[in-house]
């Protein structure tokens, strides 16, 4: 997958790259990733990319030659057919099953904006769709973009160490994740579960499942009142 970026800050994305599973795609060129910078694109010789909003008010707005020169040059790198997504609190919100729709591009550019935002006329003219990691306010779209690209690398084939760790991620069909346990069997009286100890792989798998139903029963139960459940998974539930 190929996911350019048009921002002010292309080092906040240093981050993706000092480890991890985002790192490691990287490396294995499973994801490619690329920056444009408005400012290169400015016409004038302060490189100022933003500019006052008509009609008065506070804050500065993003001027619509410096970003549309940007996307239009970083898609002449990624091709035409590229997906362009603006990250903004108005966007749609992300979840699981909005990242997966994303995994399919092969070629995304996001856009992450700065200042009270960009002027509406690349929106209207430039973006495909609006994103909004959450409904807060952030200081610009960078951290937003950096998330969607995190979510959309657990998809990406390969990237993850174990072939089911994705389908496995809390959210997956819908369901939070099953508690994890590691070494040591017992700490401080407290134990791990009988079940993950017996190697009976059935009996793990339906005790997960449970798990995972439980939790999301307890603490997100909005979730399950869009899920339509298996019968044996109400019987779970029930148990
Ligand atoms: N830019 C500023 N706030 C944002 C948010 N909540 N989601 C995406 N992009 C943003």
């Amino acid at each position: 997958m190929q996911i350019g970026v048009i921002t002010l800050f292309p080092e906040m994305f240093n981050a993706l790259t000092c480890g991890g599973i985002t790192a490691r795609a990287v490396q294995n060129g499973l994801l490619r990733l690329s920056y444009w910078n408005p400012r290169d694109f400015a016409d004038n010789k302060h490189r100022h990319v933003d500019d006052r909003p008509y009609g008065g008010g506070p804050g500065m707005v993003m001027q619509v030659y410096p970003l549309r020169t940007a996307i239009q040059t970083a898609k002449q790198t990624l091709g035409e057919n590229t997906r362009v997504l603006y990250l903004s609190p108005q966007g749609r919100r992300l979840d699981q099953t909005g990242v997966a729709y994303l995994s399919q591009f092969p070629h995304l550019l996001l856009v992450a904006g700065r200042y009270e935002g960009i002027d509406e006329r690349v929106i209207e003219h430039d973006i495909d769709e609006e994103w909004s990691i959450g409904d807060y306010v952030l200081s610009g779209g960078e951290l937003a973009a950096m998330v969607l690209i995190d979510a959309l690398t657990r998809w990406l084939p390969g990237a993850l160490g174990h072939a089911d760790s994705a389908s496995e991620d809390s959210f997956y069909a819908g369901l939070l994740d099953c508690p994890h346990y590691t070494r040591p069997e017992v700490i401080d009286a407290q134990s791990v579960p009988a079940v993950l100890l017996n190697g009976n792989h059935a009996d793990i798998a339906r005790w997960r499942h449970k798990q995972a139903l439980g939790r999301t029963w307890l603490k997100r139960p909005d979730l399950l009142i869009n899920l339509n459940l298996q019968p044996e998974q109400q019987a779970l539930l029930n148990e």
